[in-house]
């Protein structure tokens, strides 16, 4: 454990440097009433990544919270996520988990968590992601279980009762 500990600290280190995760998106663009309609034709083919890449298609979760599913959530984060992510504050190596639902889609974490290694490869916002930690989350071999169990806890760590 030990160990584990020194090894994590010095890209734990690297990372404070970089990365934000969660400051607010730079918006408030003064003169969004001149933004005219013609800049926003959609594109034909242009592919929807806010569900990300992965098994999950439409995971639709309850307005409440599944109480026992994010104690088991909260189980699997101390054990395998941790050492990475923080519940709130500034990033640690990854982004902290505060506000994480209101960033990403429900399927965007199911996805993102099962199959880390395609989406960090070829998912827009999980890219841009990595350009700015410069660290790869590895694979994590989450079960289904554990997957929704986390995103419960996350939802939990967010407020939802
Ligand atoms: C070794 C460090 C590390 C561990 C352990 C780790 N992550 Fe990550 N995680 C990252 C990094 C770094 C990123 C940002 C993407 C990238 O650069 O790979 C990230 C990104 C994420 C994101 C996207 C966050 C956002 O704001 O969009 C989620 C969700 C996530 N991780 C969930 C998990 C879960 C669930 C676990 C545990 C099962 C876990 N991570 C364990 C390093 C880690």
């Amino acid at each position: 454990m030990k160990k584990l500990i020194t090894a994590l600290a010095f890209p734990a280190f690297m990372m404070l440097i970089s990365c934000g995760g969660n400051e607010p998106a730079t918006s408030d663009n003064p003169d969004k009433s001149t933004a005219s309609a013609t800049e926003s034709t959609p594109v034909e083919n242009e592919e929807d990544y806010s569900k990300g890449i992965g098994k999950f298609k439409d995971v639709v979760v309850s307005p409440t919270l599944d109480v026992k599913l994010a104690s088991a959530g909260k189980d699997v984060y101390e054990l395998k996520c941790s050492s990475c992510h923080k519940l709130s504050g500034p990033r640690l190596v990854g982004p902290s988990w505060d506000g994480v639902t209101s960033r990403r889609e429900p399927t965007w974490i199911l996805n993102f968590v099962t199959n880390v290694d395609e989406m960090l490869s070829k998912d827009p916002a999980a890219i841009a992601q990595l350009e700015e930690c410069l660290i790869r989350m590895p694979n994590q071999n989450l079960s289904d279980e554990d997957a929704f169990a986390v995103l419960e806890f996350m939802r939990e760590n967010d407020g939802v009762k």
